[in-house]
């Protein structure tokens, strides 16, 4: 079991108190949503939880079964899914897939990845022979998806990651974070799509200041 607590978290970008006094625990085996307007902070919430940022004041811990995960200990276990995050461009999807596997320290065999892109229903052709900034929008989500799904992390942090995605792509993210949740991870997601709102098991609204 492991968690991610907020504990009395405050933090500033300059004059904006975006968070005060924040408290929140989130638990491994269910999907927690953090929702908000355009610019409430979703994402800053995000980057606390994987101790990205630090807050100014107050504390964000992550512990399992009782005892505190240091920062590096913990961020081997996350795996992270936002739009700031991009493909490179001049290297195919497959090509994408095996050098953020690689940098994991991960290998897979031809029929793992061809499993994947199964997964995340990418034809094999589109993830061999164009490059990734030759792919739609919607289909480079599905290749950060795949890495997303390879890597099997505990925890998974997802900034919009049904953003760009068509139904079929919105019903493969739900079902794997779904599935994820059920498996004992721990899934914290941002959004502003009240019907994935709707699917959480926990939900907190921001602002909160
Ligand atoms: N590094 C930073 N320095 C200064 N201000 C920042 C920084 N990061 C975020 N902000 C500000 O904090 C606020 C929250 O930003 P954040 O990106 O967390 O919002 P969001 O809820 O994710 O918005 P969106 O729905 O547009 O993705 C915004 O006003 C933003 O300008
Ligand atoms: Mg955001």
């Amino acid at each position: 079991m492991m968690t991610i607590s907020f504990d009395s978290v405050g933090l500033s970008f300059g004059a904006q108190r975006l968070f005060d006094s924040l408290h929140a625990t989130l638990p491994s085996g269910q999907i927690t949503v953090v929702t908000g307007q355009n610019g409430s902070g979703k994402s800053t919430f995000l980057q606390l939880a994987a101790k990205f940022i630090a807050p100014d004041t107050g504390k964000v811990v992550a512990a399992e079964d009782g005892s505190i995960l240091q920062k590096d200990a913990f961020r081997s276990r996350l795996a992270m899914v936002t739009p700031e995050w991009n493909l490179y461009a001049r290297l195919t999807a497959e090509e994408n897939l095996r050098f953020f596997l690689g940098l994991r320290g991960m290998e897979l065999s031809a029929e793992e990845i061809r499993v994947l892109w199964e997964r995340v229903e990418l034809k094999w052709e589109d993830t061999r022979i164009p490059l990734a900034g030759k792919l739609s929008t919607g289909m480079r989500q599905r290749v950060k998806l795949a890495v997303l799904l390879a890597v099997e992390a505990d925890v998974w942090i997802l900034d919009e990651p049904c953003a760009n995605l068509d139904a079929s792509g919105w019903e493969i993210v739900l079902r794997a974070a779904r599935q994820a949740a059920s498996e004992g991870r721990l899934i914290l997601w941002a959004t502003n799509d009240p019907r994935e709102e709707a699917a959480a098991d926990a939900v907190i609204h921001l602002p909160w200041n």
